[in-house]
């Protein structure tokens, strides 16, 4: 027999409900069960009732910095099911009603940092199908959501707001079951005030309603998304095209060198769709944010989200956009089903970068990435200690959690897996597995149990010998690197580390060819240097490289750290100026990081700088760096 709570867990392809203003096909993604899926870091118990599609009517308040109005929940139930619970971190819920109108109970549990509290609703017993109403506010200060004051703009006249929802912060501002493995579909309709423009990952309806002294977008997502995923950002925003299915937004003095940067994205689409198959999602747009965005990017289906640091003048930095496009495919179409497997997502979607970058650019600009990326992922091992769990892809319980891990072991050791494993196989072989993966698993959570079976039946079969040679378990469940790790090409930067060495030896400093070497090439440079050096060496590297004024913020920050962690004085107006328009978590909380080891010289200066520039962070910033200076 075929229970009810069979067909809540396993997939449907699609059902079609009644709602009150007519019928409504949605597709429903299966809920993995098995204990490895399991996701701790949500309080949702989908087996009893699941959230299948959210529908937001909201209004963003930018005096009060307040976001508020209704989530209507479309909700699959099992049979006997008589409690709905969600996430909630810090939502002011006034009312919940059902499709009746009839007011239903509700409780908050015990909070949790970071977590926040489980909202369990009386849903009462009733149909399989129901549709919660939640007139709800969140938060002043939910932590998705960055209010910038219009001088953190580049237009300095308008207010901005965006969201960031990974790993699990859309609990802050969406009353929902924020989890990765409970996919839903989405619809929001967002008033704003003029002249601002809403932007969403989802696709746009229609024209903007005119409202009088406000405006209201309407976005949805047909797609079943992990929740995470829902982003919105608005401002004063243009859009400029960039091939038929991509385009990028941008405050309008950042524009143009937004779209100089993003010039390249259609023919990126295209080459990942040569790879891995279709690009499932419609369009490809990307959006530019104010300096404060706390990320380098933000896969957000159909409009990923962008720092501005990225735009370096030539596109040398553009990997990024890669990356982000690639997790059109490993993440948002294949998601973690929970965030001990986020190698799943990152490292998969690292390596998929990689080959989108080769396709456009060619192998010797692949390579050079790639031997970054090895030595990013040895150096994080050799910290972190051969044994340390925290060094294997699968993070096991003891340290997984939603910001658990390591970047270098889930970026780089995850896309150095699947680089062996390409080379191992070959080509040819390996990529009609991996989109065979993507194809067989669209739109569905996975786990590294799952992938690691997969490979097993779709790439090894049987052939002992080969699975002998892959190691496929090791890589997966152990710390450390296995032996099969295939090496970068040594050849990629040997005229750079022959320029480092030599400048390690005799100090000459490399001027000419430093004036023609790529982004990738000058951090091989910066990474290769000696770490220690006098001041009278700093300032000779610094005048004959002009790297206090670096345009590329990549560089930039590596200088800076090499300067502050050698209490380079002349260094310090240039990093205050740097933390103060840059939030990019993962250039300041190591620069306050470096001052923080600096004695009292650069402890006295990483408080005074944070005193001034901490309001300005978004909270992951805040909250990694409240960490660091204290
Ligand atoms: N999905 C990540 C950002 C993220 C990860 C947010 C975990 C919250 C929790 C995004 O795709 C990413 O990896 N961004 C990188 C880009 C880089 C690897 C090219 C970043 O922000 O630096
Ligand atoms: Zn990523």
């Amino acid at each position: 027999m075929r229970s009810l709570a069979a067909l809540l867990l396993l997939s449907t392809a699609a059902c079609t409900t009644m709602k009150a203003d007519g019928p409504r096909r949605e597709m429903i993604a299966p809920v993995l069960t098995t204990a490895d899926a399991r996701d701790t870091a949500t309080y949702a118990r989908p087996e009893i009732a699941r959230v299948t599609h959210v529908d937001l009517d909201l209004a963003l308040d930018f005096a009060a910095k307040a976001v508020g109005g209704t989530a209507t929940l479309y909700v699959l139930a099992a049979p006997g099911a008589t409690e709905l619970v969600l996430d909630d971190r810090g939502l002011q819920v006034s009312r919940i009603t059902d499709e009746a109108g009839r007011e239903l109970p509700f409780t908050v549990g015990a909070s949790t940092e970071g977590k926040g509290a489980p909202l369990t609703i009386a849903i009462g017993p009733g149909a399989e199908r129901r549709r919660i109403a939640i007139q709800y506010t969140a938060a002043p200060g939910a932590e998705a959501l960055q209010w910038l004051a219009p001088e953190q703009t580049a237009g300095k006249a308008q207010p901005f707001l965006f969201s960031q929802g990974q790993a699990i912060l859309n609990r802050t501002w969406i009353p929902t079951q924020d989890s990765p493995g409970i996919r839903q579909t989405w619809r929001a309709r967002i008033t704003a005030p003029k002249p601002l423009t809403v932007v969403m990952s989802g696709l746009k309806q229609g024209e903007p309603e005119d409202l009088g002294d406000r405006r209201a977008f309407t976005y949805a997502m047909d797609k079943p998304v992990a929740p995470y995923l829902i982003a919105i950002a608005a401002g004063d925003i243009a859009f400029r095209k960039i091939g038929p299915r991509t385009g990028v937004w941008a405050e309008p003095a950042t524009l143009d060198a937004a779209a100089y940067e993003t010039a390249d994205t259609e023919k990126m689409v295209e080459a990942a769709e040569r790879l891995y198959g279709p690009y499932r999602w419609g369009r490809y747009d990307m959006i530019v944010l104010p300096p404060s965005f706390p990320y380098g990017g933000m896969e957000n289906p159909t409009l990923t989200f962008l720092t501005p640091t990225f735009i370096a003048g030539d596109r040398g930095l553009n990997g990024l956009v890669a990356h982000e496009l690639a997790h059109s495919w490993s993440g948002n179409l294949v998601t973690n089903a929970n965030w001990a497997d986020s190698w799943l997502n990152e490292g998969v979607t690292s390596y998929f970068e990689n080959r989108i970058i080769e396709a456009l650019y060619g192998t010797h600009r692949a390579q050079q990435e790639a031997a970054l990326s090895f030595a990013e992922m040895e150096r994080e091992l050799q910290d972190a200690g051969a044994n340390n769990p925290e060094t294997a892809l699968h993070l096991p319980d003891s340290v997984a959690g939603p910001d658990a891990g390591l970047g270098g072991v889930i970026y780089d050791k995850g896309a150095e897996f699947m680089r062996t494993v390409e080379t191992i196989v070959g080509r040819p072989r390996f990529d009609a597995w991996l989109r065979q993966w993507f194809d067989n698993h669209a739109f569905q959570p996975a786990t590294s149990a799952m992938i690691l079976a997969d490979m097993k039946a779709n790439l090894v079969g049987n052939d002992p010998a080969l699975a002998q040679r892959l190691m496929l378990d090791e890589w997966i469940y152990q710390p450390g690197l296995p032996a099969n790790a295939v090496r970068p090409v040594a050849a990629a930067f040997a005229e750079v580390d022959a320029a480092a060495a030599g400048y390690a030896g005799s100090g000459s400093i490399p001027a000419a060819a430093w004036s023609k070497w790529t982004t990738a090439e000058r951090l091989r440079f910066m990474a290769e240097a000696p770490k220690e050096r006098t001041a009278t060496q700093l300032a000779a590297l610094d005048q004959a490289l002009g790297l206090s004024r670096e345009g590329n913020d990549e560089v930039l920050f590596a200088w800076l750290q090499l300067a502050l962690a050698n209490r380079y004085e002349p260094a310090v107006p240039v990093a205050e100026q740097f933390l103060t328009r840059v939030g990019r978590r993962k250039f300041v909380e190591p620069m306050f990081r470096t001052l923080m080891g600096e004695g009292a010289w650069g402890q006295a200066i990483a408080k005074r700088i944070y005193g001034q520039t901490r309001p300005l962070y978004h909270a992951v910033t805040r909250d990694s760096v409240d960490k660091v200076v204290k």
